[in-house]
């Protein structure tokens, strides 16, 4: 059975407490699950920066504001979990060899992040190499990478394929503070040079994208691959 890890992105899955997208994620994940061995690594979204911005004017260093970035990815693992039921692990992994044991129980297995001085993006890129993936998804607010923030930047073009080796590139000179917003952290884009697992990067925003990226194979977004071939094809 195909194994993928998807990095959901806290600004997708929780862009509000209580307008959450949990139910819309758990009726595509119980979907997909049937199919592939699913991991997802929740993300700390809006909450997480408040929280990091806060400790920050209280004194805070860098390593404190993450460690509560870190408890605030945790906390949406876990409603994620509350809302997948019986079809998750009841726990959120908190290292790579709990996630593996988890995985034995041959149910979702949901973690958040780690350590300090990097994002959940990391994390999954680690996990899809722990675990074997055959493909790591990021589900984010951008539908792919682009040459420039598409948010401030008109002219920025997206990029259909990049190499592991074209995304570093674009990766290197980002800022790695707690709560930075980059396309991907570094010590992600390292790891997914080195694995050569591919990684498509979707539109997390409208949870069917990713039905339809499992599902279907069928995606509008980013791949970074070795070959150009549409990873999510058999
Ligand atoms: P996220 O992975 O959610 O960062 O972690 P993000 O890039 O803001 O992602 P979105 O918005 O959810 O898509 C939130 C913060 O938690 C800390 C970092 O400070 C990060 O910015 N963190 C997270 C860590 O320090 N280590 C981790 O392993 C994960």
């Amino acid at each position: 059975m195909k194994k993928i890890v998807i990095s959901l992105g806290g600004s997708v899955l929780v862009p509000s407490l209580e307008s959450n997208n949990i139910r819309q994620y758990v009726s595509v994940l119980k979907k997909v699950a049937g199919e592939c061995r699913i991991f997802i690594v929740v993300g700390g979204g809006g909450e997480a920066r408040r929280y990091i911005r806060v400790a920050r004017d209280l004194g805070a260093g860098e390593a404190a504001a993450d460690e509560l970035g870190i408890m605030v990815t945790r906390l949406n693992a876990r409603l994620l979990i509350a809302g997948l039921g019986d079809a998750a692990y009841p726990r959120v992994a908190e290292n790579y060899t709990e996630a593996c044991e988890f995985a034995q129980a041959k149910k979702i297995v949901v973690m958040g992040g780690i350590t300090p001085a990097q994002t959940t993006d990391a994390v999954s890129a680690v996990l899809a190499e722990s675990v074997g993936a055959d493909l790591l998804i990021n589900a984010t607010s951008v539908n792919g990478i682009y040459s420039a923030d598409p948010k401030k930047d008109a002219a920025a073009v997206k990029y259909e394929h990049l190499t592991p080796q074209e995304l570093l590139a674009i990766i290197t000179g980002s800022r790695m503070d707690a709560g930075a917003n980059t396309v991907l952290d570094i010590v992600a884009g390292k790891v997914i040079e080195r694995s050569g697992i591919p990684l498509l990067v979707l539109d997390g925003r409208d949870p069917e994208n990713l039905y339809r990226a499992i599902a279907e194979g069928v995606y509008s977004g980013t791949v970074v691959s070795r070959e150009s071939s549409n990873p999510l094809l058999p």
